[in-house]
């Protein structure tokens, strides 16, 4: 099995102001070691902070990402923005289908498909939000929802893009809501995910990595990240305290 480098993102979500960003950032920066020993650790930013977090993040070893994409290249589409603004800005991640866009503004499979395909063609990871309701849960619906929203990208955008891609597995009922999912009811969901992904690809399965999203929190994140196909973590809420998102970051290590 290969050994897969761990990665943190903070997903910021529609939180913060020029006054609360900088010292966020400069307090993860402050905490970060030196060198590639621990996780890989990326901030999802809103849009309109990312030129300031890039400029404070230049020669360190925090990477950008953002946190949606237009599925369009350019053209008329009224406060979106394009896959290659944010490589102008060089962003090195981009969530998609994360559950607030499918859920809040209807964003469907096949559209989260062509946002993943537009990040891929710009040379950016996307970062794929995959999960299920609460409701899907208990009527034992999980691996048919998690299994349609991956199989439409996959379909869509093609095995091969999967390559650089991360998955985020993101259960909507453990999202801001205190309630994280168990480190084995994750675990099952990641393995199913994995499996899925290899009956088209081993080498990519094998690979890739899967976040666990939702209500991950400094106290919770070693029994979660312990878990063998779990290879680190999407963080809202936690990730806009820079002590909590650091004792996340170092879960990892512990974990
Ligand atoms: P919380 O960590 O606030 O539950 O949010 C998880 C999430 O949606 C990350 O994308």
């Amino acid at each position: 099995m290969t050994r897969r480098r761990p990665l943190v993102a903070a997903n910021w979500k529609m939180n913060g102001t020029l006054a609360s960003v900088r010292p966020l950032l400069d307090g993860i920066l402050a905490g970060m070691a030196a060198g590639d020993s621990g996780p890989e650790v990326a901030v999802c930013t809103p849009y309109i902070y990312i030129p300031e977090c890039q400029s404070r993040l230049q020669g360190t070893v925090v990477v950008l990402g953002a946190q949606n994409v237009s599925e369009h290249e350019s053209g008329a589409y009224t406060g979106e923005i394009a896959a290659a603004m944010l490589q102008d800005f060089g962003c090195r991640y981009v969530i998609v289908g994360h559950s607030e866009r499918r859920h809040l503004y209807g964003e469907s499979d096949h559209q989260v498909a062509e946002k993943f395909a537009m990040a891929v063609g710009h040379g950016m990871a996307p970062i794929l939000c995959v999960g299920e309701l609460l409701q899907e849960r208990e009527d034992g619906d999980t691996e048919a929802v998690v299994a349609a929203q991956l199989d439409t990208v996959i379909k869509e955008a093609g095995i091969a893009a999967f390559a650089n891609a991360v998955i985020a597995y993101e259960p909507v009922w453990a999202i801001g809501t205190g309630r994280t999912a168990s480190p084995e009811q994750a675990q099952e969901v990641h393995a199913f995910i994995r499996l899925r992904l290899a009956r088209h690809d081993d080498g990519i399965a094998d690979k890739i990595r899967i976040l666990y999203g939702g209500s991950v929190k400094a106290d919770n994140a070693a029994d979660i990240f312990s878990m063998a196909d779990i290879d680190g973590g999407l963080i809202g809420g936690a990730s806009l305290v820079a002590g909590e998102f650091l004792a996340i970051c170092q879960a990892t290590v512990d974990g």
